[in-house]
């Protein structure tokens, strides 16, 4: 069939479809569609067209005129989606193809020249790390409100005593301030390393093109200025098939839902009639439909369920990657949904954990009475006889054997007189009660990091200080 001279200049309905001559099945076009999720990248996709739509124009590649038009269009575009009017068309399978085919209808010829010296290899590489930047940006802030919301718990009950566990058995007692601040640490720690995977997600990729770069006289340094990346990638065939910088934020993420997951533990432990150590507030509970009495910790269990996907969407990525030869193909696509269910899933239970932290009440009488009956100080007493030159092996099995018999006496070791103490070794005297008292363990612990008054009032202060709260 003969077409006209005007006909053949005219671009195929499918921005690729020059070289085919049968049109794409229907259920080809399902499968490989993903603007059902990546429409979630237009701001990010227009980004990246305007900063490239100047640099070509800067080179001479476009006119100032065509530069404007294209501008305008994409402005008008974003309009569109940010208003719910964009028609996106699962035809043209993905946010770059719809965006880049809608500007082609609404301006013409210059709307056919933004795609020059770029690839959508480059294109999705850049529009995720954007996307991602902002995300982790916008996860590490949360993670400090987080990380506020325990300072808050430490300085409201600084001097309150609890059991401190190990093996969940009753160890040694501390300060609940000091239980607080091992998670400020925690999700310190969580900080820092999201931290360092933004330095490299933080690095721009347009200019590989489809993998080996372009012999138009494109200007890289400007784009990266433009959209404000530090640098520019250093191999373009690395460029279009890297995707380690999602990886690194998805490892840094799970171990955040890691985190809150423990942390969800012990809520779910301590709100049970059993503990009773902390109350919920009623807003940040759910009730059961059949068991009126029923007042459910349900937020801290569905963040400890929701660290399964986490980890999952970490495994996905992992395998995409496994076996995938240079550079860019198609098995990519897939990494946005496991990466976009852990941004949302992340940052919504860091979020709603800080809430709940900020809706929950330590009951210090039900902590004071978890601290008898677990021989906590025992510790301390074989600290005691070591100070009296007793070797530590010989003061632990004395101390064994006190506890032995306290336990069939059925006492306390404070409970003991100063004459039984002594049948198990004649160094201890009457300085020893302060030793055996929770009070006296706590105070005692002075060492770095340690649970003492004098150790954690410090460790809140640098908190304080270092979350910009002033006490
Ligand atoms: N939708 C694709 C993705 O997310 C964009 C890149 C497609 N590139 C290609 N050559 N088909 O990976």
């Amino acid at each position: 069939m003969a077409s006209s001279s005007k006909e053949k200049n005219k671009a195929p309905a499918k921005l690729w479809g020059g070289r085919f001559a049968e049109k794409t099945a229907a259920s080809v076009e399902a499968f490989t569609a993903s603007i059902h999720y990546d429409a979630r990248l237009y701001k990010h996709d227009i980004a990246g067209s305007r900063a490239h739509a100047k640099m070509l124009a800067k080179q001479g590649l476009i006119s100032a005129k065509e530069r404007d038009q294209i501008l305008k269009g994409l402005g008008q575009i974003e309009r569109e989606i940010e208003a719910g009017t964009f028609v996106f068309r699962p035809e043209l399978e993905d946010i770059h193809m719809n965006i880049e085919k809608t500007l082609v209808e609404k301006i013409g010829p210059a709307g056919e020249k933004l795609h020059t010296a770029r690839s959508r290899n480059d294109q999705v590489a850049l529009d995720v790390r954007l996307y991602l930047r902002e995300e982790c940006r916008n996860l590490i802030a949360l993670l400090a409100g987080l990380q506020k919301a325990f300072v808050v718990l430490a300085r409201t009950y600084q001097h309150a005593v609890m059991p401190g566990y190990t093996h969940l058995q009753r160890a040694q007692p501390v300060l609940v301030a000091h239980h607080m601040l091992a998670y400020y640490e925690m999700f310190g720690r969580d900080r820092e390393r999201l931290s360092d995977a933004l330095k490299r997600i933080n690095v721009m990729p347009l200019g590989a093109a489809a993998l080996a770069g372009t012999g138009l006289p494109i200007d890289r340094a400007f784009v990266a200025k433009e959209l404000d990346f530090p640098k520019i990638t250093a191999n373009s065939m690395d460029t279009v098939g890297d995707r380690d910088f999602i990886i690194e934020f998805m490892s840094a993420a799970s171990l955040v839902q890691i985190h809150l997951s423990r942390l969800s533990e012990e809520l779910v432990l301590w709100t049970t009639e059993e503990f009773s150590f902390v109350t919920l507030a009623d807003s940040f509970c759910t009730g059961s439909s059949i068991m009126p009495q029923k007042k459910n910790p349900d937020i801290p269990e569905l963040i400890r369920g929701k660290s399964g996907r986490v980890v999952g969407n970490l495994m996905s990525l992992l395998m995409l990657l496994k076996g995938l030869p240079m550079t860019y193909n198609r098995d990519l696509q897939e990494d946005k949904e496991p990466l976009f269910d852990t941004v949302d899933t992340v940052s919504q239970s860091v979020a709603i954990m800080s809430q709940l932290l900020g809706n929950l009440q330590f009951n210090e009488a039900r902590l004071a009475a978890g601290l008898g009956g677990g021989y906590m100080t025992a510790t301390d007493l074989a600290d005691y006889l070591v100070l009296k030159n007793i070797p530590f092996r010989q003061a632990h099995a004395i101390v064994g054997r006190t506890v032995a018999f306290c336990l069939s006496k059925g006492k306390e070791l404070t409970e003991l007189t100063l004459k039984e103490l002594q049948k198990f070794s004649e160094v201890i005297e009457g300085d020893v009660f302060k030793v055996l008292s929770i009070e006296g363990s706590v105070a005692s612990r002075v060492s770095p990091g340690g649970t003492s008054g004098k150790m954690v009032a410090k460790a809140l202060k640098r908190a304080e200080k270092e979350m910009g709260i002033s006490a």
